[in-house]
C-alpha cells in the first residue's frame, strides 16, 4: 500500500485527476470504477477541466459505478445513476451507454447483481477504482462484517451511514433508503488499481484503521491491505491519526520520478 499525504483536498484531487488522465492517455480503453458521495467530486472537476483543455478523452473508456440505492424513484436526483451522470459522465465525452451502474430498480435483484459482475468481467475488469470511505470503514456500501470475498449484492445500510447520507436528502433520514446494491469487497479487490481518497478530520479514525489496523471485516476498507496496488490519498486532517505519517511523506517525496501512484 502507498499512502500519499497532501496538504489540501484540492492538491489530492489534482494528483488523482492527473494519474487518471495519464492512464487514459496511455490506455484510451481504460475501465474506470466510479465512486459517488462528496469525496471524489474534486477529482471529477479536475478531469472535466483536463477534458475541456483537450488534455484527455473518455471516448473509448468505460465506467462502472460502485453502488446504487434500492427503492428510490427512478428519476430521483440522488440516485447514484443520476449523480454519476451529473458529476462526470455528462460533463466529458463518454459515449452514450458506456457508463454503467448496478440496477437498483430491477425486479430481480439477484439477477441484477450477477449481471453487474458479468458486465464488469466482459468489459475486461476495472483498471482503476476510485473509492471513498465511510466513517465506519465501508467501501462501496460494504458495511462492517461484509465478507472480504463478497460479489455485487444487496446490502442493508447501517443507521450511521443513513445519518451520514441524510445531508443529500434534505437532512431527513427517513428519506434515505435502507437497502443498496453494491460491488462487493471481492469485486473491488479484482480492480487492477485501487485509489482510496479521504479528506478531513472526520475520516481520520477510518484511515488509521484502513492503513495501520488489522485486516478485519469489521472495517471493510482494511481489505485494501490485501491488494497488490492500493493507493490511499489523504489530506493532513485525514492523516492526523497515522502513526507513521512522516515515513509515508518521506517515501512519497523520494519516489523515483518514473514511478506514478
Ligand atoms: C459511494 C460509496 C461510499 C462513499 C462513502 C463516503 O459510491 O460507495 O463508500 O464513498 O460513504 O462518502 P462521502 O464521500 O460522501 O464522505
Amino acid at each position: 500500500m502507498e499512502v500519499v499525504v497532501v496538504p489540501t483536498q484540492a492538491q489530492g484531487s489534482e494528483l488523482v485527476g492527473k494519474a487518471i488522465a495519464d492512464l487514459l492517455n496511455r490506455q484510451p480503453t481504460t475501465v474506470l470504477g466510479l465512486a459517488t458521495g462528496s469525496t471524489p467530486l474534486g477529482v471529477y472537476d479536475d478531469l472535466v477541466r483536463r477534458y475541456e483543455a483537450g488534455e484527455v478523452s473518455f471516448k473509448q473508456a468505460k465506467g462502472f459505478a460502485l453502488d446504487e440505492y434500492v427503492g428510490l424513484p427512478a428519476d430521483h436526483p440522488e440516485s447514484y445513476r443520476a449523480v454519476i451522470k451529473r458529476e462526470i459522465a455528462d460533463r466529458v465525452d463518454f459515449e452514450p451507454g458506456s457508463v454503467h451502474g448496478p440496477d437498483g430498480w430491477a425486479d430481480d435483484i439477484i439477477e441484477a447483481s450477477l449481471g453487474y459482475e458479468r458486465a464488469i468481467d466482459e468489459a475486461g475488469g476495472i483498471d482503476l477504482q476510485i473509492l471513498g470511505v465511510g466513517n465506519d470503514g465501508h467501501i462501496g456500501f460494504n458495511e462492517p462484517i461484509s465478507s472480504l470475498a463478497s460479489p455485487t449484492r444487496i446490502k442493508t445500510l447501517t443507521m450511521q451511514t443513513r445519518e451520514d447520507n441524510a445531508r443529500f436528502f434534505d437532512g431527513d433520514i427517513s428519506q434515505v433508503p435502507t437497502h443498496v446494491l453494491t460491488q462487493g469487497v471481492g469485486t473491488i479487490l479484482r480492480a487492477k488499481h485501487l485509489v482510496l481518497l479521504a479528506w478531513g478530520e472526520g475520516k481520520a479514525e477510518a484511515i488509521k484503521a484502513t492503513v495501520e489496523g488489522p485486516v478485519t471485516s469489521m472495517v471493510p476498507s482494511t481489505a485494501l491491505q490485501l491488494h497488490p496496488h492500493a493507493t490511499v490519498v489523504v489530506d493532513e486532517a485525514a492523516a492526523s491519526q497515522l502513526a507513521n505519517a512522516e515515513h509515508y511523506k518521506w517515501t512519497f517525496a523520494h519516489k523515483p520520478a518514473w514511478q506514478s501512484i
